[in-house]
């Protein structure tokens, strides 16, 4: 797929038919509004300066979700060598359930492919059961349990990751795991 096609794959997942609501790059000016989602999401919120501290390194990218002109979910990950792992993830509780982490989940996803990067990992907090939940739901898997991952508080944390899709020559990304064609045929 030619750069021009695949910037253009990119333009129509950031307008999903979500009502408009569209993925763009953070910028500083939507500081407030992710800091107030921030600090009503988590008990140990980052500070503004954990958040600049983070996106001055190169390997680190922030992105917000807007719709009509309101942020209503952001997300900080960074590029490995081989894997995309995220950061901090969070929705603005008003907007919750209705599609918006899966919306930067996608957009996690579709990166993970075009930068050929092979997993997504993050680490969530053993007592964060909807954030489990809501990656599970998405196809990630917990692969260890971190102990005493927290300086906060001490908490444990499980490490969650989304294995890239297996790339099919015949018909792209998509085939999650080895398809047994004749069975499929003798089926039919
Ligand atoms: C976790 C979070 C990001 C989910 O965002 P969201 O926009 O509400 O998620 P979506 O609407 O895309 O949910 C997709 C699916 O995930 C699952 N899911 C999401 N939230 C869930 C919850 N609280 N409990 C159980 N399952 C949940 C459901 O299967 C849901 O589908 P459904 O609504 O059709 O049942 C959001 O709840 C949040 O910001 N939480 C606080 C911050 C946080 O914990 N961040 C993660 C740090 S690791």
């Amino acid at each position: 797929m030619g750069a021009t096609r695949l910037r253009q794959r990119e333009r129509d997942l950031d307008r999903v038919a979500t009502g408009g609501i569209h993925v763009r790059w953070m910028i500083r000016r939507d500081m407030p509004e992710v800091m107030r989602t921030e600090r009503a999401s988590f008990e140990h919120s980052w500070t503004e300066d954990d958040f600049l501290r983070c996106l001055r390194q190169r390997n680190c990218i922030g992105m917000v979700t807007e719709h009509n002109d309101v942020i209503t979910g952001f997300m900080i990950y960074e590029l490995h060598k081989t894997r995309l792992h995220i950061l901090n993830f969070a929705v603005n509780a008003n907007h919750r359930r209705t599609g918006v982490g899966g919306l930067l989940v996608g957009k996690l996803i579709y990166k993970m492919i075009t930068h050929r990067r092979q997993r997504l990992t993050l680490a969530v907090r053993e007592r964060n059961v909807a954030a489990q939940m809501f990656f599970r739901a998405h196809g990630f898997k917990a692969t260890r349990l971190l102990q005493n991952y927290y300086e906060d508080s001490g908490e444990d944390a499980y490490q969650m990751e989304l294995k890239a899709p297996a790339y099919d020559p015949f018909d792209g990304f998509g085939v999650i795991g080895p398809v047994n064609r004749i069975a499929q045929y003798d089926e039919s």
